[in-house]
């Protein structure tokens, strides 16, 4: 038995994506042994995979490096001490993050109290789309203080991060306008969202009194959506690249804005899984790819036009 775990070998395009093999990890105390069913990718593999970004600074002498913060599996091992799970326990968890990753893994060793128990009602490949991803989208809109009645712009409503802050926006009774491609325009309207077409004209031109921006994009698009905002309206910008310039600019016009850097919570991604189970949220998946082809995974992230989330399967 050995651990297939993808990793970065070095910097570059995806083709520095490599499989290795190394023995199966022993839980350590308060950790159990994961075996990995489905991992998530984020568009920060892909900017780590690059070398760009913190995290890529951070394990620049530590390559090969494996990727990867959501996982969704199985417990087959306790260490010492674990107390809340158990051997055939389904799992998912945001791990590693951020300097750590290890997330495309077949086995993966994980501290419990990092991991939710998934509900029978929740497959694992809906649980592995929901942690980072969830956990942006209910933190990003946690800050903006979003409220029953407040009108939300969420730029890149179809994304990973997008598609489940549109949902969660719309369960806390927002009235929720959301920008995407014409091909995703009936996707979102069945989420309950306005869905604006952002190809056909820029959404300033479209929408007004603005309450709570929320940017998935960032740069230009972001920019010109401030246009949009009422006054006292409240910004969260996430992309990290172009938060100190969006957060400046609005400063200036007088609202309220801020970036973030996703924490992990499982207490979050509990509610989440839960929101799951009953209905109230619905996980989009786009492709899921064996793990072989992790290359064609992060060039499906890399168009910038994924539907949900892409999942590798690593069993
Ligand atoms: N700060 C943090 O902690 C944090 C955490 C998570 C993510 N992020 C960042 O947040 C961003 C979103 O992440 P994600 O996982 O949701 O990415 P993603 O899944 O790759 O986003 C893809 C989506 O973006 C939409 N899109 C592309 N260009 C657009 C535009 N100009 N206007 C509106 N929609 C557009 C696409 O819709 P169409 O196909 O319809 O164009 C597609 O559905 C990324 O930059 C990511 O790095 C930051």
């Amino acid at each position: 038995m050995e651990n297939k775990q993808i990793a970065i070998t070095q910097f570059g395009g995806p083709e520095v994506l490599s499989i290795l093999s190394s023995p199966i990890p022993e839980p350590k105390a308060g950790e159990v042994l994961v075996r990995v069913a489905y991992s998530g990718i984020n568009p920060i593999d892909v900017k780590t995979r690059a070398g760009l970004g913190w995290a890529a600074a951070q394990n620049k002498d530590n390559l090969p490096w494996v990727p990867g913060y959501d996982v969704a599996g199985q417990v087959i091992k306790a260490g010492e001490g674990v107390s809340r799970l158990q051997e055939g326990d389904n799992v998912a968890g945001f791990i590693g993050f951020p300097t750590q990753g290890g997330g495309y893994s077949q086995y993966v060793c994980v501290p419990e109290k990092e991991l939710s128990l998934v509900p029978e009602a929740v497959t694992l490949e809906a649980a592995a789309v929901l942690p980072l991803a969830g956990q942006t989208a209910a933190q990003a809109l946690n800050k903006a203080e979003v409220k029953e009645g407040d009108v939300v712009l969420i730029l890149a409503g179809a994304g990973g991060v997008g598609h489940l802050a549109v949902q969660i926006a719309i369960a806390a009774k927002a009235e929720v306008y959301t920008t995407c491609s014409e091909s995703n325009l009936d996707y979102l309207a069945t989420l309950g969202a306005h869905a604006i077409n952002y190809q056909f004209a820029p959404v300033s031109q479209r929408i007004e009194k603005v309450d709570v921006l929320i940017d998935l994009v960032g740069g230009d698009a972001a920019l010109d959506a401030l246009k949009c905002l009422n006054d006292n309206a409240r910004v969260v910008t996430v992309p990290t690249l172009s938060a100190e310039l969006i957060c400046e600019k609005a400063k200036m016009l007088g609202f309220q804005a801020t970036g973030m850097l996703v924490d992990p919570n499982p207490e979050q991604l509990d509610t989440m899984l839960y929101m799951v189970s009953v209905g109230l949220l619905k996980t989009e998946i786009q492709h899921i790819y064996p793990m072989d082809e992790v290359q064609q995974a992060h060039k499906q992230i890399e168009t910038g036009h994924t539907r949900g989330k892409v999942l590798l399967d690593m069993k």
